[in-house]
């Protein structure tokens, strides 16, 4: 199978085999992992290489906490201006997913009854193709925060710029390029990214939070949506998604020991990105790219066939042959390639030349 799944993702094959191994009987523990207490030292282990894992891989400063959350990212879009909006807050909205956030965001009244969430900018007007650039942002100075999205996994448009905000703290949804290369975490307020498509199996979402935005987050907010209660808490608050901080630890460590880091990781995803969108262009206007070149998603590669007759038969054919996850979003149509860490180049090789096998015969 080559799994070109949007997510939940493709994981690396030795981590299947360490879940397959730790399943019946994790370490000398006598029972499976799915059966210890949070509260035992076998699994404050776990989460403790978890968080250990992502700090050197992301190299994140001490001035930042690592939390394991449940919801899903899409908690998140709820508990960020839950947290954080107070009187105003900028979303960029370059895709599916800023899209709710923002939507969230509008539901929330802001504390002091003044703007509430705004579209900085958004992409609608040109078929969700690019992100923005800096001098496209219509900023408030005085937002408590600029939300983005990293990677929209839907369009398959990324960005590859962090957006200059000032003083106003940037908060970003990661969930589908988390770990796919370095990011710069000082600037962020607020980082956060569901596990399920680079990071391990559905169930947790990381957030990594500041010391400084702690300090701005409501006081006395409601125990499950507040990122002090759950800092507090380390992340046991209540209990944890034990098995997914599991996987997530199994998921760094591979990263780290057998990749190499997310320099190495980058080099890996442009590189599978790079052969991809080559054969899109190559293709003599068969296959079509949905984002602009510059802003192509290393991650989803978004692409259209000249008609959706033929876009079926790729489907159809593309799967009797063992490629997963292909079918794009049912409302945004075309195809989508997910390209995901644990994707290896040969399923990249083999999906080109299955498509120049279609092109050559369909074209
Ligand atoms: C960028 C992005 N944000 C948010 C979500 C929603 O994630 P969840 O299903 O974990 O709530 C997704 C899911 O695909 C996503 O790709």
């Amino acid at each position: 199978m080559h799994n070109f799944s949007p997510g939940p993702g493709i994981l690396p094959a030795p981590v299947i085999a360490q879940i397959r191994a730790d399943l019946p009987e994790f370490g000398a523990t006598g029972t499976s992992i799915l059966e210890i207490s949070h509260r035992t030292p076998p699994f404050e282990a776990v989460i403790d290489e978890a968080e250990r894992n992502l700090r050197s891989l992301l190299e994140i400063p001490t001035s930042h906490r690592v939390l394991f959350l449940q919801g899903g990212a899409s908690l998140q879009f709820a508990m960020v201006p839950y947290n954080f909006l107070r009187r105003s807050a900028d979303y960029v909205v370059a895709g599916t997913w800023g899209k709710k956030a923002w939507e969230d965001a509008r539901r929330s009244p802001p504390v002091d009854g003044a703007v509430g969430a705004r579209v900085a900018w958004s992409g609608a007007d040109e078929g969700w193709s690019r992100m923005p650039s800096d001098s496209d942002l219509s900023l408030d100075p005085d937002a408590d925060y600029l939300h983005f999205t990293s990677n929209e996994t839907i369009e398959g448009v990324q960005t590859a710029h962090v957006p200059a905000t000032g003083a106003v703290p940037l908060v970003c949804d990661a969930s589908s390029d988390f770990l796919s290369r370095p990011v710069d975490l000082a600037r962020y307020g607020l980082y956060y990214a569901g596990a399920q498509k680079n990071a391990g199996a559905a169930g947790v979402t990381v957030a990594i939070v500041s010391d400084a935005m702690l300090e701005r987050a409501r006081k006395n907010g409601l125990a499950m949506l507040s990122y002090p209660t759950q800092v507090a808490g380390k992340s046991m608050h209540n209990t944890p998604p034990c098995f997914a901080v599991y996987v997530v630890m199994l998921v760094t460590r591979w990263l780290r020991d057998a990749v190499g880091g997310l320099a190495a990781m980058a080099d890996r995803n442009s590189l599978k990105a790079a052969r991809l969108y080559a054969a899109i262009d190559g293709s003599g206007g068969f296959y079509r790219g949905c984002a602009r070149p510059h802003h192509r998603s290393l991650m989803n590669a978004t692409f259209r066939l000249p008609t959706p007759e033929l876009e079926a038969a790729f489907f159809n054919e593309s799967e009797t042959l063992g490629f997963v996850g292909l079918r794009g979003h049912r409302a945004f149509g075309g195809v989508r390639a997910s390209l995901y860490n644990a994707l290896p180049l040969s399923s990249v090789d083999a999906l080109i030349e299955f498509m120049a096998e279609f092109a050559r015969t369909r074209g």
